[in-house]
């Protein structure tokens, strides 16, 4: 479909998935890799998008230009583990045709 943007995902065993994700369905990155299996169940996603767990956290790899933080995705990533400068809450990047050729790597549990 045309709607969709092409992104690759590494998920946290190292493996890299490259993946078709919708821009007309309103889902956020978070969604994508539970939709598609890449992370175990009840390891993403915990706080169910609320910018309140940091079990979304990943780490963005390629130079796409994303949605600046908001304050609560700020305040999230500074109180998790494993955060580097790249980091983003999956939850709270929403997929649109921007996001084309997108590279995020998921952070470890926590
Ligand atoms: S799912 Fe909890 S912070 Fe993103």
């Amino acid at each position: 479909m045309e709607q969709d943007v092409n992104i690759t995902i590494i998920d946290r065993e190292g493996v890299s998935h490259s993946i078709e994700a919708p821009t007309d369905m309103a889902m956020n990155l978070m969604e994508v890799v539970r939709s598609y299996e890449l992370a175990p169940e009840g390891t993403i996603g915990i706080c169910g998008g609320m910018a309140m767990c940091a079990s979304c956290q990943c780490y963005v790899l390629s130079d796409t230009a994303l949605p600046e933080k908001q304050d609560d995705e700020e305040a999230m990533l500074s109180e998790a583990f494993f955060v580097k400068d790249n980091s983003r809450l999956g939850c709270q990047i929403q997929i649109t045709p921007e996001m084309e050729g997108l590279k995020v790597q998921l952070a470890p549990a926590e």
